[in-house]
């Protein structure tokens, strides 16, 4: 089995072929092979993921010195293994400027090019898909140049770098997304998707029925009019209301805005579902790993 030779390396800057062409697995399908099991049979942290795919390239079959060509095209979701010893043996794969046709070759998923077809093909980085139970005093960046706490610190024992889907406010708590796939990101986030997110707000004063006709039908913002909502009241309090309210639109404070509009400001909010996903039981400041029908589910939520 031979080592491919480092002659022009990877350098700053690429053409990526998961960025130009269509991948032959679906994003879904790449997420079935190359997620589910892996992070749910993770070992480690109980409710963590340390799973990672390049793991394989390093030990076992793959040895030290780096990941077979055809499992390396695999785990980058170029295609599945047998297709991608397809594209070896037609000649239309190169590592490091030249063309590779013998199967079992070794790439370094670091340092060699790897080509499809002339494009460059990125080494695929495991994806984790975890909920936060978001408490209330953290804010939801990865950095805040008031050095205040981040969501990131609460998620500290994930080596991989998270953002969140969407933000809560620092004073919101409850479910927040996190992960390190932009396209499931950008997914769930686009305004065109529409997904539903439940929210349970403690409003001052006593909401009438008034009050959630206009919330149903939509209050006027400063940013134009809010879409039909669904809104009822859960308890009714000495001086306050608690309102569970589902929007699909995911404006700045929305939900405190809504609230507010009607002269109802929010003195506590908490998110309590995004999609399907439901918060749960979860403690407040902790998190778990999302199991594969929690993430299809969302996928499924948002491609409707
Ligand atoms: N609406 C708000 O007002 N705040 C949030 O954090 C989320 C929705």
């Amino acid at each position: 089995m031979r080592r491919v030779e480092a002659g022009n390396r990877r350098p700053e800057t690429r053409r990526s072929w998961r960025m130009q062409s269509e991948p032959l697995l679906s994003p879904t399908a790449d997420l079935e092979e190359t997620v589910f099991s892996d992070i749910v049979s993770s070992k480690g942290h109980a409710t963590g993921v340390t799973y990672s795919p390049l793991e394989g390239h390093m030990s076992g079959e793959d040895g030290p010195k780096g990941a077979r060509l055809q499992k390396f095209l695999a785990s980058a979701g170029v295609a599945s293994r047998r297709k991608s010893e397809e594209l070896i043996s037609a000649g239309r794969v190169r590592v490091n400027g030249a063309v590779v046709t013998e199967m079992g070759a070794k790439v370094d998923p670091e340092l060699d090019i790897v080509e499809v077809d002339g494009v460059c093909v990125e080494p695929s980085v495991q994806k984790v898909y975890v909920m936060l139970n978001k408490p209330s005093g953290y804010v939801s960046t990865a950095k805040d140049e008031l050095g205040r706490p981040t969501i990131l610190s609460l998620v500290g024992e994930i080596k991989e770098r998270l953002f969140p889907v969407g933000r809560l406010d620092m004073d919101t708590e409850g479910l927040l997304i996190l992960t390190n796939d932009g396209d499931f990101a950008n997914l769930l986030m686009h305004p065109r998707h529409e997904i539903w997110k439940t929210y349970v707000a403690v409003a001052r004063g006593r909401l009438t029925d008034g009050d959630l006709s206009a919330l149903r039908h939509g209050v006027l913002l400063e940013d134009g009019p809010t879409v039909p909502a669904k809104a009822e009241v859960v308890r009714v309090n000495a001086s306050s209301t608690d309102v569970k309210l589902s929007i699909r639109e995911g404006r700045k404070r929305q939900v405190r805005r809504m609230l507010s509009s009607i002269g109802h400001p929010v003195e506590r909010l908490e998110r309590i579902s995004y999609g399907p996903l439901e918060l749960g039981d979860l403690p407040r400041g902790k998190w778990r790993a999302l199991n594969e029908k929690e993430v299809k589910g969302l996928l499924k939520e948002a491609k409707r």
